[in-house]
C-alpha cells in the first residue's frame, strides 16, 4: 500500500485541496466522505465540498459532551450550504456501561479511562461511518502538532483499512483564517476565545499566550502528542 500512497502523493505534490478532492472523487466516486469536527480547518473543507464535489458525503461524531457553540455551528453550516451533516452516535449500552461503572465524568481519573471515553464516543462511531468507503478526509495539518508534522497528504489507515486524505496538510492557520474571513465561512464562536483546537467540552479549555495549539485538549494531562486514536494510525 506504500507504493500507492506514493505515487497518489508524487501526483499531488503541488496539488491544492480542490484538486486533490478531485482526483479522488473521480477515482472512487461515491467512496469518498469527510469527517468534520466544525473546527475552523473542516470549515473549510466544507465549503470546498459543498460547493464543488456535492456527492461527497460529510459526517460528524457527536460523542454526546460537545459544546453548544459546535452544535449551533452544525445547524448553521447545514443551512448555509443546504447540505446534510451526517450524526454519528456512540453505542448506547456501551455508554450507559461505562458511565454506571467508572462515573460520569472518568476522563479525569485516568489516561486509561480517557482512552475508553474517547474509544466508545468517537472511534467505533468513527468504523461504522467509515463502511464501504475507500477514501476518508479530514482537516488535519502537519503544524497542528510534532505527532502530524510527518504526516502526509494522502496516507492509509493501517488499523480502518482505508486510504486516508488530508487536503489541508500543508496550510499554515493564517491560510485557513484568511479564506475563512474572504469567504465568509461559518466558524465556531470558541476560536475567537483562545480555543484554536475544538473537541469535547469536558476535556477542552482556553490556552494561554504563548501554549501549543493543542494545549488545551485533554489539559489535565501531561504526556506530550496526546491524541484520542482518530489519528496517528498513518503508514
Ligand atoms: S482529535 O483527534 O484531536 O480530536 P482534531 O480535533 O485535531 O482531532 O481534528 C482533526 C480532524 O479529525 C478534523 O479535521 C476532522 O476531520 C477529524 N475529527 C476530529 N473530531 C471529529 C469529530 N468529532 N467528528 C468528525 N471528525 C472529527
Ligand atoms: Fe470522552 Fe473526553 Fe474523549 Fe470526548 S474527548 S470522547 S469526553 S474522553
Amino acid at each position: 500500500m506504500k507504493d500507492i500512497t506514493d505515487q497518489y502523493n508524487k501526483d499531488l505534490l503541488v496539488a491544492g485541496p480542490e484538486r486533490a478532492l478531485e482526483y479522488f472523487n473521480t477515482l472512487f466516486p461515491g467512496q469518498c466522505i469527510f469527517s468534520t469536527s466544525l473546527g475552523a480547518e473542516d470549515q473549510v473543507l466544507t465549503e470546498i465540498i459543498a460547493s464543488s464535489f456535492p456527492s461527497i458525503r460529510i459526517f460528524t461524531l457527536d460523542t454526546g459532551r460537545l459544546f453548544q457553540e459546535t452544535y449551533e455551528l452544525i445547524r448553521i453550516t447545514e443551512q448555509k450550504y443546504n447540505k446534510k451533516i451526517e450524526v454519528f452516535f456512540p453505542d448506547y449500552n456501551s455508554v450507559e456501561n461505562m458511565v454506571n461503572s467508572k462515573g460520569i465524568n472518568l476522563f479525569y481519573d485516568s489516561v486509561e479511562n480517557r482512552k475508553e471515553c474517547c474509544n466508545i464516543r468517537k472511534i467505533e462511531p468513527l468504523s461504522r461511518s467509515l463502511k464501504g468507503m475507500k477514501v476518508w478526509i479530514t482537516g488535519q495539518r502537519r503544524e497542528q502538532s510534532l505527532v502530524r508534522s510527518g504526516v502526509q497528504m494522502v496516507n492509509f489507515d493501517k488499523v480502518r483499512k482505508i486510504i486516508k486524505l488530508n487536503p489541508l496538510i500543508n496550510w499554515k492557520e493564517e491560510d485557513i483564517w484568511s479564506v475563512i474571513r474572504t469567504k465568509k465561512i461559518p466558524y465556531n464562536s470558541l476560536h475567537d476565545k483562545r480555543f484554536p483546537s475544538i473537541g469535547c467540552l469536558p476535556c477542552t479549555r482556553a490556552i494561554m499566550p504563548g501554549e501549543d495549539s493543542r494545549a488545551g485538549r485533554w489539559w489535565w494531562e501531561n504526556q506530550s502528542g496526546k491524541e484520542c486514536g482518530l489519528h496517528n494510525n498513518e503508514k
